[in-house]
Formats: C-alpha cells, sequence, structure tokens
C-alpha cells in the first residue's frame, strides 16, 4: 500500500515572454536560446501573486480527485520561496481550501515535488495520512539577475498540484544528493535589519556554472532512472511515459540517449513554459493528464536534478479514469 495520484490541477501566470521578447533588452536571441535549451517562451508573474496560483492548482487538483478541503490530511508545498517566509506556501493554501492538516513548504530546488511525493509516501505508509494535496510553485523570474543572459534565459513561473490518496500507485522511488554549494547558489536575504550582522550580502542572483550542472544531470537522470526501474522490478523500456524536469532539451536527450527510449514516450513543456524548478513536472504531469494522455494502467518516471545539487526519481501507475 502506497498512494495513486487521484487529481492533478496548474496555474501559470498570464503573461507570455518570447525570446524575442529578451532579445529586445538583453544579448541574446531566439536562436540561440531555441537551439541550446528548447526554449521558446515561458510565462512571468506581473500583477498576479504567486500564492494565488498555488491556491488555483490546488482547488483544481482537489475537484478533479473529489477531495475536499477539510477531508486533507498533509498539506506540501515544493518550493524554494513563497511570497511570504511565513506563513509557509503549504499554509496558504490550506486556509484557501479550508484545511487544518499539518501543512510545511519542502525545499529541494528542482526535485522537489519528488521528494514531496516520497514524503507523501511515508506518511501514508506509516498510516498517518491517507489524503495528500502536494503543491508547488515558483516565481522564479523574482530570484533572478535579469542582466545575466546566461540564466535569466532559462526560467518561468508557475504553480501545479496533485492529490495523492492511499492505494496501489507509486511503484519505486529514489532520492539523491551531490552536496554542493557552488554549482547552482541563490543566495538568501543576510541579516537584512540585524544591528549585529556582519556578514556581507551575496549578490542577490543565480550563480550557476552552467557546464558542471548539464554534467550532473546529465548523470544523475540517468543513474537514478536506472536505480528506480530497478526496484519496480521494470526496465526502462517498460516505462510508458518519461516526465523529467524540463531545464533543457539537449539534457533530456542525452539523459535519456543510452536506454534508447521511443521519443514519443518523452513529455516536454520546456518550449512553452521554460524551467519552472519544482513546479516543472507538475505543471508537464497536469497538462498531459488533462489532453487524456494517460490510460490506466501505465507507468509514468518522473526524473528531475536540481540545486543542492539534488536528483531523485519516482515510478508511478496511473490509477486513475
Ligand atoms: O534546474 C537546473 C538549472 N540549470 C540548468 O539546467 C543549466 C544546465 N546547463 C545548460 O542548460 C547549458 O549549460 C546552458 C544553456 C546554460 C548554456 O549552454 P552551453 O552550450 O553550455 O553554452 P556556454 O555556457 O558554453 O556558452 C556558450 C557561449 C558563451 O559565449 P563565448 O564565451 O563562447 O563567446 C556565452 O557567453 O554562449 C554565450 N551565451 C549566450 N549567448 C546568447 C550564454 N548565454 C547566452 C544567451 N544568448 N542567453
Amino acid at each position: 500500500m502506497s498512494f495513486y495520484i487521484a487529481g492533478t490541477g496548474s496555474a501559470l501566470p498570464e503573461k507570455v515572454v518570447s525570446n524575442d521578447d529578451l532579445a529586445q533588452f538583453l544579448d541574446t536571441s531566439d536562436e540561440w536560446i531555441y537551439t541550446r535549451t528548447g526554449i521558446k517562451r515561458r510565462h512571468i508573474l506581473t500583477d498576479e501573486r504567486l500564492d494565488d496560483l498555488a491556491v488555483r492548482s490546488a482547488e483544481i487538483a482537489l475537484q478533479d480527485a473529489g477531495v475536499a478541503g477539510k477531508d486533507l490530511d498533509l498539506i506540501l508545498c515544493a518550493t524554494m520561496r513563497g511570497d511570504t517566509f511565513t506563513p509557509s506556501l503549504a499554509c496558504i493554501v490550506a486556509e484557501a481550501v479550508g484545511a487544518t492538516a499539518p501543512a510545511f513548504d519542502l525545499n529541494a530546488a528542482c526535485v522537489g515535488v519528488l521528494y514531496a511525493m516520497e514524503v507523501a509516501d511515508s506518511f501514508i505508509v506509516s498510516g498517518k495520512a491517507k489524503n495528500v494535496l502536494i503543491v508547488s510553485a515558483e516565481a522564479m523570474s523574482k530570484l533572478l539577475d535579469w542582466t545575466d543572459r546566461a540564466s535569466c534565459v532559462l526560467f518561468g513561473d508557475g504553480a501545479g498540484a496533485m492529490v495523492v490518496k492511499a492505494g496501489e500507485g507509486r511503484l519505486s522511488g529514489v532520492l539523491s544528493t551531490k552536496p554542493d554549494s557552488h554549482v547552482i547558489r541563490m543566495p538568501n536575504i543576510e541579516g537584512l535589519n540585524s544591528p549585529y550582522n556582519k556578514i556581507e550580502q551575496e549578490k542577490l542572483a543565480m550563480h550557476m556554472d552552467g557546464g558542471e550542472v548539464y554534467k550532473f544531470a546529465v548523470n544523475a537522470m540517468g543513474k537514478n532512472i536506472e536505480q528506480a526501474c530497478a526496484r519496480a522490478q521494470l526496465t526502462p523500456a517498460e516505462i510508458d511515459w518519461y516526465l523529467p524536469h524540463q531545464a533543457n532539451l539537449r539534457i533530456i536527450d542525452a539523459s535519456l540517449k543510452k536506454f534508447k527510449i521511443d521519443k514519443s514516450k518523452v513529455l516536454t513543456n520546456i518550449e512553452d513554459c521554460g524551467n519552472m524548478s519544482a513546479t516543472s513536472v507538475m505543471v508537464l504531469l497536469d497538462q498531459f493528464a488533462k489532453k487524456g494522455t494517460f490510460k490506466r494502467g501505465d507507468k509514468l518516471l518522473f526524473v528531475a536534478f536540481g540545486g543542492g545539487l539534488t536528483s531523485g526519481a519516482v515510478i508511478i501507475n496511473w490509477n486513475k479514469d
């Protein structure tokens, strides 16, 4: 007994920013961005709040699952930063959906949703929860240095959610870290108001060694796919749908190449959404679920990598009509 996915939801900001829009103020081009990453456009927050997107995606997922907020036993939110440090984004969602279940945020960068799925599994297996809401929301546009063309062109904003219920569905999960504080680093505000603080503020922007991230990602995703398949006693060829983190189309292709998987099994939305950190796989899941792509009994493999450095893979049986 573990969990199955009973409902999904997502919400994206209205504003769409194309590569050509970025080329208006950055020394870049649609050609460079698209050929290096597969990204054409991304959604960016303007006058909407991240909180509201997170709540909207949660409401859609709850309705899809036929679960009321009051019947939730746990709410997890995978995010690097909500609109407020406290209350957590998970508590804001809890209030909006009428839940009083334990609620907390979890930060494993782009792998956050997979970490949250594994936490949900532990709560369900130990009998502490039956209905769990997992939300993910990221306002990447508010964390970036918009003068750094090497990083700001890669990301977008968004929110997504899934309701998982006790039952048969999850087949295996693998979580890993290769701790490294430099390869991807996004500093927090250092003692802004403290008269005692003596630590110099690092520049508030993403620092990233793109080449090193690329190498880590290809290696870690390949390894985590093998491990998750071995634990589920499946071969990579037996997976019906791959839902990889949407960081770079070349990374997705390179990490899956050795498995010789039919490309039509590999789902992407990077062209229209860019990299939404943890939220990427959640929005991907909802978009393809709503298109009717998954049939009961299909095996879905989620795989992701991100800052930390973190990585992981989760395999589930799609047990939803
Ligand atoms: O969720 C995890 C987040 N991080 C990632 O997923 C990042 C993983 N890494 C990557 O996706 C790739 O390494 C990048 C897309 C970031 C970069 O691609 P690359 O093929 O490794 O390019 P590069 O860093 O080697 O840069 C090549 C050239 C450089 O110019 P020079 O030194 O050759 O003259 C860059 O300055 O491209 C230049 N460049 C750009 N040119 C136009 C870097 N960014 C841009 C840009 N537009 N936006």
